[in-house]
């Protein structure tokens, strides 16, 4: 029998090339009930790269009490950096809230940061101990500083999409928030569907309000969850609008500990099908990927909710 793979019937109005913007070391692991050993987070960080991820988010430079699952951060900096990885050919962001996080990553000689707020006030309270417009003064002199350094600097942007606490969250309002994240100096920003509940439609009525308001796909990244099934269908939506970058997790673990509601992250593996039937090249191996999230599902002890690792996995 031949490897299964998908046919490719190639769509020319879809992108070339899409980033995968790899989340699964901090979103993925951030959410698990279970410490993960440092030296298994640095050979799984080790493995993203090798199987071809342009991208591995690698961990929050947090709050320890606030994540215990990512307290080991600087560790595996140090890791990654003694590998050979760090400065690498390779970006390994680090997510940073506030001033004493980026100290933390400058300390360890991080490359890229990412920064985090929420489209809504339930949201920010809850993950970040912020009002709305608080977050923003916490955000602003990491980005400066930041930018300063000569860091790339992401912001993410959660609840875009729905908020389990505000129930519907309209486009205008996540189009001011984002904008005011690019306008503060974010080298790109990425809309997060936090707890899965994006569809298609409002995927392109999104991405057209921030057209509309001036703000091209070419800044912008889409992160679905996939609680109820869509994330796929979402991001051919996204490629549609012209989106080249989307963010997922391998295996299909992750989530928020801040909002229950959110599940896994759309599966890399998952995403790397539907990209690979569609002639759209990621430069990853999609062989190589499944083997690293069956061996990280033993380290888990369960089994990967990604449906193409569980297809593909031996
Ligand atoms: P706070 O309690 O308000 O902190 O938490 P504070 O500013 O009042 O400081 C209190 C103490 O904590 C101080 O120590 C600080 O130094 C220390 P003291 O002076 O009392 O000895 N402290 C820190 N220590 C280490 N590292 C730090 C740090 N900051 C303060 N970075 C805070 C505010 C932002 C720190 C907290 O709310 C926090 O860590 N939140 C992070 C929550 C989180 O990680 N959530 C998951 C990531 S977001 C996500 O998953 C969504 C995403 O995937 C997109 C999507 O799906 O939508 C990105
Ligand atoms: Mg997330």
């Amino acid at each position: 029998m031949t490897d299964p793979r998908p046919q490719v019937v190639r769509d020319p109005t879809l992108p070339e090339w899409v980033t995968i913007w790899e989340v699964g070391p901090r979103d993925g692991l951030q959410n698990e009930a279970a410490v993960v050993p440092v030296e298994v987070k640095a050979e799984l960080v080790q493995r993203l790269v090798a199987a071809g991820l342009p991208v591995v988010e690698a961990t929050s430079f947090v709050h320890p009490k606030w994540v215990p699952q990512l307290a080991d951060a600087a560790e595996l900096v140090d890791r990654l950096a003694a590998a050979g990885l760090l400065p690498g050919d390779v970006p390994l962001p680090v997510l940073v809230p506030n001033e004493r996080g980026l100290d933390r990553a400058l300390a360890a000689g991080v490359t890229h940061v990412a920064v985090f707020l929420s489209a809504t006030e339930s949201f920010a309270r809850r993950n970040l101990n912020r009002g709305l417009d608080e977050q923003y003064a916490m955000v602003e002199p990491v980005m400066a500083r930041a930018r300063g350094a000569g860091l790339h600097v992401r912001a993410y942007l959660s609840m875009c999409f729905g908020d389990p606490w505000e129930g519907e969250v309209p486009a205008g309002q996540v189009v001011d928030a984002g904008r005011r994240l690019l306008d503060l100096g974010a080298d790109q920003l990425s809309l997060g569907d936090t707890i899965g509940v994006a569809t298609v439609g409002q995927v392109g009525a999104l991405l057209a309000a921030f057209a509309e308001a001036g703000t091209g796909p070419e800044l912008l990244a889409l992160h679905f969850h996939d609680t109820y099934g869509q994330a796929l269908a979402n991001t051919v939506a996204g490629m549609r609008a012209g989106v080249t970058t989307f963010d997922a997790s391998a295996g299909g673990l992750g989530g928020c500990p801040y909002a229950h509601s959110a599940t896994g992250n759309l599966a890399t593996e998952d995403l790397v099908w539907l990209l690979d039937g569609l002639g759209v090249q990621t430069g990853v191996d999609l062989a190589a990927l499944v083997e690293t999230s069956s061996w990280l599902a033993g380290h888990l002890d369960r089994p990967s909710p990604s449906r193409v690792v569980r297809a593909l996995a031996g």
